[in-house]
């Protein structure tokens, strides 16, 4: 058996010849080990916030707390088109600068004295400020943290000036899904949850097809005929699923009807998708036909699924060591024929099935590794080396936070 190394850097967990790989639950219950995640994963990475269709102009913003890294920031597109990302606390005393979710301003006024800061950061007006005498307003913009787009993708670091740029950081990753058409993609679905559960528990329950004849029995029960397997991969920090469906699924009903309107569907699977020539180089990599979707778990907690003509955001936010805010956005291909918004709404609503399907054992699993009785989980190597593939990169960042003294 190969345990998950606890020195281990961003590469894989490793495999033996034994095929499974322990790992332990300790920190997935840890509050000490959440601490330590704090401020070594998710004060360090880049994290993402958004996309950029979401403030497409100028003065859109919108304010993103990330209870991990214990900050709220505030992200605008300046009235020069420029996206920048600031920490939401006035330079006077720290009062929340920007209350709400989002909207469209030019300026923003602190509500405990009315420091007034335009939408690139700078501070403007101070209420009563010769009472200040010499006040340096130059030097009391909102403090920037680092922004960069990844296909519409924006991330931010919060080191304004991090040592790796985000393309270093994606590495690998970054060019596989380039040219897909994310900017053709409009928000279908979008639902999100507080669950009871490590952020990392939470997580491994997306990361692997094992659980998909039992979990989805109900919902998609002929997806495979035999064993469920997709094929993974380890990109540094990051990882990848590749999914199959079995061509000899048998469509119910309103599936049929669904897939014969032209629907560029979750489950779709078919060899004559539309979207076929539209697949990134990146997606089945092995060229298969009953191909469905690929899978990027960006690290650390941003999964991004990619299917013919659909998106599939999760972001998976951590409160504490045992609760986790998700939010799962879907998104379609953007058409005009009404018929195949109908057969997208079929979609979507299997879709969200599934997922729900997926929340049924979160936290009854969180819950079990609280009462102690398992010293580590007992993982298939080929069919979970994600899971291990993740804890053993978290841990790798916490033990070298812990070996620098930070
Ligand atoms: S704290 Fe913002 S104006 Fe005083
Ligand atoms: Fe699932």
């Amino acid at each position: 058996m190969q345990r998950t190394q606890r020195s281990g850097g961003v590469e894989n967990a490793g495999t033996d010849a034994s095929g499974v790989t322990l790992v332990p639950v300790e920190p997935n219950i840890s509050t000490d080990y959440f601490e330590r995640e704090r401020h070594a994963v998710f004060r360090n990475v880049w994290l993402k916030v958004a996309r950029v269709e979401e403030l497409a102009t100028p003065g859109d913003y919108l304010v993103r707390a990330f209870a991990a890294a214990q900050v709220s920031l505030v992200v605008v597109r300046g009235t020069d088109g420029v996206l920048r990302a600031f920490h939401n606390v006035c330079r006077h005393r720290g009062n929340c600068v920007v209350k709400g979710e989002r909207g469209s301003a030019r300026n923003f006024v602190c509500g405990f004295h009315g420091w007034t800061y335009d939408d690139r950061g700078a501070l403007g007006h101070v209420p009563q400020e010769a009472e200040f005498g010499a006040l340096d307003k130059e030097a009391l913009g909102l403090l920037p943290v680092a922004l960069e787009v990844w296909e519409g993708f924006i991330f931010v670091h919060l080191d304004p000036e991090p040592a790796e740029s985000l393309e270093v950081y994606l590495g690998e990753v970054a060019p596989l899904v380039h040219g897909f058409p994310f900017d053709e993609m409009e928000l279908a679905g979008h639902w999100t949850a507080r669950i009871a559960s490590n952020w990392k528990t939470f997580q491994d329950a997306f990361v692997e097809a094992y659980h998909v004849a039992t979990v989805h029995r109900r919902s998609i029960p002929d997806y495979r005929k035999g064993p469920v397997k997709a094929d993974l991969e380890t990109f540094g920090r990051h990882g990848n699923l590749t999914f199959y469906l079995d061509l000899h699924h048998e469509p119910t009903p309103a599936e049929g009807w669904a897939f014969r309107a032209g629907s560029l569907a979750f489950l779709r699977g078919e060899t004559s998708s539309p979207a076929r020539d539209r697949r990134p180089p990146g997606v089945n990599r092995a060229r298969k036909d009953n191909w469905i979707f690929d899978e990027f778990l960006i690290f650390p907690n941003f999964h991004l699924f990619v299917g013919d003509g659909w998106v599939l955001c999760h972001d998976f936010e951590p409160v504490s060591a045992h609760r986790t805010d998700w939010s799962v956005r879907y998104y379609l291909q953007r058409t005009d024929n009404p018929v195949v918004r109908v057969a997208q709404e079929y979609s979507k609503v299997t879709m969200r099935d599934t997922i729900r399907e997926d929340l049924s054992t979160i936290e009854s699993t969180h819950a079990a590794h609280r009462s102690g009785v398992l010293p580590h989980m007992v993982l298939s190597t080929e069919l979970e080396g994600l899971i291990a593939h993740h804890h053993a990169v978290v841990d790798g960042y916490v033990e070298r936070a812990a070996g620098s003294g930070s």
